[in-house]
């Protein structure tokens, strides 16, 4: 028992100095780079939600949200293929502010709702984490234009579009993982794209599509990582599935945030 302890404790005490010794060598590779504009990310994220999948996987849903697009935005998320996932909250500039967003609100309240209530808090927690990061890029230099070039990424790949060109259309019938991935990369030259699926009884229900894009272009790029958390089928469903009443309106009141 003691010896176990104390093989853990010197373990332990290597790690904490490989965490100490790290920084002050990496350092000199740092000043290197600061002549440049680097940024540390090379592509970003876009990420669109389905309600329905959404609603039918989750137990706190916005009754509100039912009048969304079958699919809107979920973020524009900064991300480096050599790290894992996206960079996140960042010290940004700018505060967030929902007044400097009031000339595209109406437009961001329809096309980026917050499915758990609040689209403020939701547009907030959007920018600190993800907006926050994006600020090397030519196109977004504030809080409005972050929002402002999502919204136009959004309008540019219309995921609805791409799955009904190939007869994919919301149903309570699943359709094969292959074909959903294949009518989405059909409409963008091929590339790679993430589809993200969560279990509910059972079934594979879709809920998320993520496009890259060219970390200065935005035009669309090969997902680096060849992820998909669906099984070989998966279920595309209508807003309202049978057994999917959205709670009642008191249920949203004390949702805490799981959006990403
Ligand atoms: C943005 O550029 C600055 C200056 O080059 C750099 O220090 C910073 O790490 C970059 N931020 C991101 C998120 O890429
Ligand atoms: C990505 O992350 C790696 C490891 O943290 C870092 O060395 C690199 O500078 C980052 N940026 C890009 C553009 O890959
Ligand atoms: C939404 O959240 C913000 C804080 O992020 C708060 O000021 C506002 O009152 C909330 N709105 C509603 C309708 O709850
Ligand atoms: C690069 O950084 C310099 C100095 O901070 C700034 O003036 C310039 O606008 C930046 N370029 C880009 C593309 O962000
Ligand atoms: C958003 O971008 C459009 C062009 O795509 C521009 O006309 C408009 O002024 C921008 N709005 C804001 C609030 O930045
Ligand atoms: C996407 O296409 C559908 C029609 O299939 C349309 O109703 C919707 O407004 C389009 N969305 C955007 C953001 O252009
Ligand atoms: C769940 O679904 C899988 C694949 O369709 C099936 O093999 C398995 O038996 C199912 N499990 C239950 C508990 O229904
Ligand atoms: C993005 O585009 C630029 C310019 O075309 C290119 O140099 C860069 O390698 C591209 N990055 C990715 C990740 O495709
Ligand atoms: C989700 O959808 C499936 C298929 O329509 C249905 O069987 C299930 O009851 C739904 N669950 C919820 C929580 O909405």
């Amino acid at each position: 028992m003691l010896q176990r302890f104390s093989v853990a404790l010197v373990l332990c005490c290597i790690f904490i100095q490989l965490l100490v010794i790290h920084p002050t060598e990496s350092r000199p590779k740092k000043q290197k780079q600061a002549g440049r504009n680097q940024s540390l990310f090379n592509h970003y994220v876009f990420a669109l939600t389905t309600k329905g999948g959404f609603c039918n996987t989750s137990r706190k849903c916005n009754r509100q949200s039912f009048r969304a697009a079958q699919w809107t935005i979920h973020g524009l998320w900064p991300s480096n293929s050599t790290s894992s996932g996206s960079v996140t909250s960042c010290a940004a500039r700018e505060k967030f502010s929902v007044e400097k967003l009031s000339p595209i609100q109406e437009r961001l309240n329809d096309d980026w709702p917050s499915f758990l209530g609040n689209n403020s808090k939701f547009w907030h927690h959007q920018w600190s984490k993800h907006g926050s990061c994006s600020v090397n890029h030519t196109l977004i230099k504030t809080v409005a234009d972050y929002f402002n070039t999502t919204l136009d990424i959004y309008r540019k790949h219309n995921v609805s579009n791409f799955l009904i060109n190939d007869n994919i259309v919301p149903r309570l019938e699943p359709y094969k993982t292959k074909d959903f991935f294949e009518a989405i990369r059909n409409d963008l030259d091929n590339k790679n794209v993430n589809v993200i699926c969560r279990r509910a009884a059972n079934i594979s229900v879709v809920v998320e599509v993520r496009i890259c894009l060219n970390e200065t272009q935005l035009n669309v790029v090969d997902c680096p990582r060849k992820h998909s958390s669906c099984r070989k089928d998966l279920y595309y469903l209508p807003p309202l599935s049978p057994g999917g009443e959205p709670p009642a309106p008191a249920d949203t009141a004390k949702v805490v945030a799981t959006e990403n």
